[in-house]
């Protein structure tokens, strides 16, 4: 299939571009950020411009590539910029969406729209499923939710993929959790801070591709959680990273969302723990445990952090 592909230069865009490449589909891959061309390397696509926002690139776009299926991934996706400018989110996340699902509606092109656990208000015991009523709790959260509330308006054909803390994108692009420790790692800290009041399920990009290659293949449309298996804190995935990196030596002190306010000042949800539960019914739930995938993460793409033993047990 000839796939449009926007906000690939981002961490999910770093593993799913090869991952469709791989699967033998002639991929055009666009996104805001041009910064590299060749993020895929000498022989991968390269990345061409496309702001979602715009109207009049965002038609152009269809018109000149005449894709069979779009992936959507352009999104702002930091919560303290979103909430320090909610314009700004809602026009990148729900406008832009509505624009990108109203050219797939017309042209009756499938498209995948990636969402977030960040959905749900956090308020529930037990996992999420894709059953449970989203309900945000700050401006990123709102603005994606209207956007899949867009994506089932206005393309019928539609996959709407909610994932969750996701780890992926190597040294280069990786800027979320998993980056934050590895750069105090690196810098050579002794004490790391992680907060133990916050649930969540780790998604690793490699392992979401992997899935959603599947599903797309498979022509089942719908909403589908597509996490890692597993739950834990943002603590417990520290921990985990330092084990596999086998740094003993460093002190893991675990903190209150409190501890973080100012850096981090907007509203998360206490929990975002989702399991897959409509892959899990059609058997196409190919998510590994959350520990097993973020092991494999860390010895292919920061070897250099793993310390001589660890990497002997790898
Ligand atoms: N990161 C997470 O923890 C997480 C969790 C659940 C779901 N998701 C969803 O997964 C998808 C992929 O996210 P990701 O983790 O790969 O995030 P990412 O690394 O921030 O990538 C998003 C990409 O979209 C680009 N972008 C922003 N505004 C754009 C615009 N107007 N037009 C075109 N491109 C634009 C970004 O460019 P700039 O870097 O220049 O802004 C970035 O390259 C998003 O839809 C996100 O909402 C992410």
């Amino acid at each position: 299939m000839k796939i449009l592909a926007t906000g690939t230069a981002g961490m999910l865009g770093s593993s799913l571009v090869p991952a469709l490449v791989a699967a033998g589909h002639d991929v055009v891959p666009t996104d805001i950020n041009l910064a590299d061309r060749h993020p895929w390397g000498p022989f991968g696509p390269e990345l061409g411009h496309l702001d979602v926002r715009d109207r009049h690139a965002v038609r152009e776009v269809f018109e000149s590539v005449r894709p069979d299926f779009v992936a959507h991934l352009a999104a702002e996706t930091s919560l303290e910029v979103s909430d320090a400018n909610p314009a700004h989110a809602y026009l990148t996340n729900t406008t832009a969406t509505k624009l990108i699902a109203q050219q797939c509606g017309r042209r009756g092109i499938p498209i995948v729209y990636i969402s977030t656990a960040g959905v749900f208000d956090g308020t529930k015991t037990g996992a999420y499923t894709e059953f449970d009523e989203p309900n945000p709790i700050n401006t990123y959260g709102d603005s994606k939710w209207r956007g899949e509330v867009e994506v089932a308006q206005f393309a019928p054909q539609h996959y709407i993929v909610r994932a969750g803390w996701m780890v992926g994108g190597g040294a280069a692009k990786d800027h979320k959790f998993v980056s934050r420790i590895l750069d105090q790692v690196r810098a050579g800290r002794t004490t790391l801070h992680a907060v133990g009041d916050k649930l969540g399920t780790p998604t690793y990009t490699t392992d979401f591709a992997a899935c959603l290659l599947n599903l797309i293949d498979s022509e089942v449309y719908g909403l589908y959680h597509m996490a890692c298996e597993g739950e834990g804190t943002r603590y417990d995935v520290a921990a985990e990273i330092l084990s596999v990196l086998g740094r003993d030596d460093i002190d893991l002190v675990e903190v209150t969302s409190e501890f973080f306010a100012e850096e981090f000042p907007s509203m998360r949800p206490y929990s975002e723990i989702m399991i897959n539960q409509a892959l899990d019914l059609q058997g196409m739930n190919l998510m590994r445990p959350w520990r097993e995938a973020l092991a494999h993460y860390l010895s292919h793409e920061f070897a250099d952090l793993l310390a001589p033993a660890a990497s002997l047990a790898m």
